[in-house]
């Protein structure tokens, strides 16, 4: 039993990023300048980036660590608590006392949607906050990252990972605040099509070819994409019956970390994540219908049959 948990601990996922409440409206279309419509429906879901990748990870049985903050409201602590709920620690979720927790305003419309976030008290995770937490990202099998925290505390992050010799799967999203940088410390980066061109400003295959084995695409309907260094690798997308796409690039990465974490060759990680994405948009809101690792396996099973 000891040694059993001793390897779990080895194999911990550390998730540094985003706490958001998601505000989300869902409606038939979207209004013009100017004008008011009236909306189907609205609800409110625990999201954020990191929270939702963290949810990812450990619905698949990952031991999973959050470093986030979030403000002191009633929002912050309905996060907290979800993520407790869901086996994620959260010792070290702090929260501001001047900042509210972070919000988005999330438009479901067209079977697609529109994301606007507010970061609030995700922009008080300092670069200072990381550096005292060397302890968790040297005890971590993978950091997962994305960019709604401020640019320097994911370089602070990146440059200790870098030191520690610790991988990092990072999803450059929002990629306005990609820094080519970024790119050296990070083990696998995964944008969607929009943001890979938004990065790299050239077709796919050759901003794939420029990263192989580490720039991995992913392309909704068009399944996920990389370069193995000899050959491009693609990895077909899984009919769904898509209700809300929200939380779909987060539950990859999530599962991607979990794979990573666990040992898998990278194509069958990729295979994996995909297959966990696909399950997880058939549910609305970001973290809802994120798969056990028994309904992926089972998805495998029934698609390789
Ligand atoms: O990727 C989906 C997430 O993006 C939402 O949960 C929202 O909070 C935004 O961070």
């Amino acid at each position: 039993m000891y040694l059993e948990k001793q390897k779990e601990v080895k194999k911990m996922i550390t998730v540094i990023g985003s706490m958001n409440m998601d505000l989300v409206v869902d409606t038939k279309r979207v209004p013009e300048n100017g004008e008011t419509i009236l909306g189907k429906d609205f609800y409110t879901f625990p999201g954020g980036k990191g929270a939702n990748q963290a949810v990812a990870a450990a619905r698949l049985g990952g031991n999973v660590h959050m470093i986030a903050c979030v403000g002191n409201d009633s929002f912050g602590t309905e996060l907290i608590q979800n993520l407790n709920e869901e086996r994620v620690d959260t010792a070290n979720v702090s929260r501001s006392s001047d900042k509210s927790t972070g919000i988005a305003n999330i438009i479901l419309s067209e079977n697609d949607n529109r994301i606007i976030v507010v970061p609030g008290a995700n922009y008080e995770l300092s670069p200072q906050t990381i550096e005292g937490l060397r302890d968790v990202i040297k005890a971590s099998k993978v950091v997962v990252m994305q960019l709604e925290i401020l640019p320097e505390t994911v370089k602070s992050v990146l440059k200790i990972c870098e030191e520690l010799n610790v991988p990092v799967v990072m999803d450059p999203a929002p990629a306005e605040f990609f820094d080519k940088d970024m790119i050296s410390g990070v083990r696998y980066m995964t944008p969607n099509h929009y943001e890979c061109e938004q990065l790299f400003g050239v077709q796919l295959e050759e901003a794939l070819e420029m990263y192989p084995n580490q720039l991995i695409v992913t392309l909704g309907k068009d399944g996920v994409r990389y370069f193995d260094g000899e050959k491009h690798i693609h990895v077909e997308a899984i009919p769904t019956n898509a209700v809300d796409t929200t939380g779909a690039g987060d539950t990859f990465n999530g599962a991607l970390a979990y794979a990573i974490s666990h040992e898998y060759a990278l194509y069958d990680a990729v295979k994996f994540a995909n297959t966990a994405s696909s399950l997880s948009v058939e549910k609305l809101g970001a973290q809802t219908g994120m798969p056990t690792k028994e309904e992926v396996e089972a998805r495998i099973a029934r698609l390789n049959k």
